[in-house]
């Protein structure tokens, strides 16, 4: 298993011993209505190892779908307890898209456990692997305009304000960010 993160709280490639706290975050997540960031086909995907089938997919550069890009799932969990607190994505390279609007990570905290700091600590094991194992020299994240405590955690981990777009599918805007590794 990969992980970052030296205390009890740490950032791991999730695997089938994770299957009830994943179905618990995503029921806790729709139920409560929120927006399921860095959590790729979760929403759609009721049953935990269908999930981790695509993860798994989507991270072979020579098995994901032609219009994505290659992408690896981590949780964010307590390894006392086996919590999932918090999902997030690294797309490894950016398409068109990405570039355009989504950028290299997504990443959501689940409601119970929001306003402790685990974005912030997540996004920084999060930079930590981009540029270790990925060698990446900078990374590209995005936040709605009106989300503060996105806009606020990308700030904290050194991220440099680049523009606001407008994103004609969902029809919002956009603040991009950079964030030198
Ligand atoms: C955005 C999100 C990941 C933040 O998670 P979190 O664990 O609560 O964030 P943290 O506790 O690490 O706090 C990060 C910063 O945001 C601030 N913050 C947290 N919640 C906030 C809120 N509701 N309103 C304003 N600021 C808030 C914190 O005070 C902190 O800022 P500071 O360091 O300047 O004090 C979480 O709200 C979430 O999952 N939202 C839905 C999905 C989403 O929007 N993902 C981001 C996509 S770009």
């Amino acid at each position: 298993m990969v992980h970052w993160g030296k205390e009890n709280v740490i950032l791991v490639k999730p695997d089938a011993s994770f299957a009830a706290e994943i179905r618990s975050y995503r029921e806790e997540m729709l139920l409560a209505g929120s927006s399921m960031d860095g959590t790729g086909a979760l929403r759609r995907t009721e049953e935990p190892l269908e999930w981790l089938k695509h993860n798994a997919l989507m991270e072979n550069p020579k098995l994901v779908p032609e219009n994505k890009v290659p992408a690896t799932q981590f949780v964010l969990t307590d390894t006392d307890t086996g919590r999932i607190y918090g999902m997030l994505q690294v797309r490894h390279e950016l398409n068109e898209y990405l570039q355009k609007f989504a950028g290299h990570i997504g990443y959501s905290v689940r409601p119970t456990e929001r306003r402790k700091g685990y974005a912030k600590k997540m996004l920084k094991m999060a930079l930590q692997y981009c540029k270790e194992t990925l060698g990446l020299q900078r990374v590209m994240v995005s936040c709605l305009v009106e989300n503060e405590a996105s806009r606020r955690t990308i700030l904290s981990c050194g991220g440099v304000f680049e523009e606001k777009v407008y994103e004609h599918v969902e029809h919002v805007w956009l603040e991009k960010y950079w964030i030198t590794l």
